[in-house]
């Protein structure tokens, strides 16, 4: 049976082109550390990773190279941004639709004096900017908000809470696993304090390479989470205060920043606009195949409009958890269902404590793969709990 992979929220799947070749020949050919050794190789190898930090620049509208910091993914890097910023008696804001990248490191904070707002999103997944424009009067210090929700695809309106903030003197963190490499970011433009990125997702590169962008003034405010190792300075017992030795302690992830590098070349040369419309045309077949389909809640927002390539499904009179088994067993539909790591944004959708089937969509999914999801998504939505089980 052939296999139809919707789980690029999970992670993209294939990978750009490229990305495969370029992390083997870098293990095969280089292999060589940076900022230890001076040589030749580790001279080459500094500047792959100077340019990579010269492309993410690039795809979040930020001009400071030294300002990316590479970290295993998006989940390190709030860990890394909240903890070292955030002290006892702070008060920091968060939207019901984070993921628990946010919400698990912020109730290690509350337990340590941080206090925590939930700002709730509408049903829809949506945040209205006066509800949040209200939490940002009682002045956090400041605002973690995830770009898009990684369970219904909604936006949250990630530049308008920037302006926010920026009035109310709030550091705004912005988690773009679900955007990086598919809706436009402007840190600069927009006035954003730090972003997490992925590699994995959107930016169709390898898993365990990620990391964050911070302005200079941020990041002088942060407490490095991590001490060791920088190659420099190294006669000082503290981490240097300079970027991005401040919070790069350890040896890099240079099989994977290589692997990154080839695949922003790709979403480069492709442009995220085109990227994003293969996933959203696809996303736009599936919403209106199963708008005909009865016995399914889909939640979030109507259409593809202020959404990301995300679609959850609730079958009203089956297990989610079985429904998701049988698409895989009977078509080789694979998707992922469960609460995603977004506990509070199936409160906020009425999807908790069952949960949805995900599907999302991604760059090389084809018409006739959602064609064959919807007809089977009908098949499966008319049977009952119950039923026999097709082995
Ligand atoms: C919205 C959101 N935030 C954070 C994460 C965590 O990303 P990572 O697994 O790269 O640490 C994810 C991953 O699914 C996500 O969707």
């Amino acid at each position: 049976m052939e296999h139809i992979y919707l789980d690029y929220g999970s992670t993209a799947f294939p990978k750009a082109p490229g990305v495969g070749q370029a992390m083997a020949d870098y293990i095969d050919q280089v292999g060589v550390n940076i900022g230890r050794g001076g040589y030749e190789a580790a001279y080459h190898t500094a500047e792959v990773v100077l340019d990579t930090r010269e492309r993410l620049c690039r795809l979040f509208g930020w001009n400071r190279p030294e300002s990316v910091i590479f970290t295993s993914g998006v989940t390190a890097s709030l860990n890394i941004l909240l903890k070292g910023f955030l002290r006892s008696g702070d008060r920091v804001a968060a939207t019901s639709m984070e993921h628990n990248a946010v919400l698990r490191p912020l109730a290690q904070l509350a337990q340590s004096g941080v206090e925590v707002e939930i700002i709730s999103c509408e049903r829809d997944g949506s945040l209205p900017p006066e509800r949040l424009e209200e939490a940002l009067r009682r002045r956090p210090r400041a605002l973690v908000m995830t770009h898009a929700s990684n369970v219904c695809g909604t936006l949250l309106p990630a530049e308008e809470a920037a302006a926010l903030c920026r009035r109310y003197g709030v550091r705004m963190i912005l988690d773009c696993a679900q955007t990086g490499g598919v809706f436009p970011v402007d840190m600069l433009g927009w006035g954003v304090d730090a972003l997490a990125f992925a590699g994995h997702k959107g930016l169709l590169g390898p898993q365990g390479i990620g990391g964050f962008l911070i302005t200079g003034e941020m990041a002088m405010e942060v407490t490095p989470l991590l001490a060791g190792g920088t190659g420099s300075q190294s006669h000082l017992e503290t981490m240097p205060d300079f970027l991005p030795d401040r919070f790069e302690a350890g040896t890099l992830n240079l099989p994977g920043i290589f692997g990154l590098r080839a695949a922003l070349d790709y979403v480069e040369r492709q442009g995220i606009h085109t990227l994003r419309q293969r996933s959203i045309a696809r996303t736009d077949q599936l919403l209106r195949g199963l708008a005909r389909i009865r016995d399914i809640r889909v939640v979030g927002r109507p259409g593809t409009e202020g959404r990301g390539a995300v679609v959850s499904v609730d079958f009203l009179h089956l297990d989610n958890a079985q429904a998701a088994y049988e698409l895989e067993n009977r078509w080789g539909i694979e998707t992922r269902c469960g609460l995603h790591c977004a506990p509070k944004a199936h409160q906020t959708l009425g999807t908790y404590p069952q949960g949805t089937v995900r599907f999302t969509p991604g760059h090389a999914t084809t018409e006739e793969e959602i064609d064959r999801a919807v007809s089977a998504i009908e098949e499966i939505a008319k049977e009952r709990e119950g039923f026999t089980l097709h082995f």
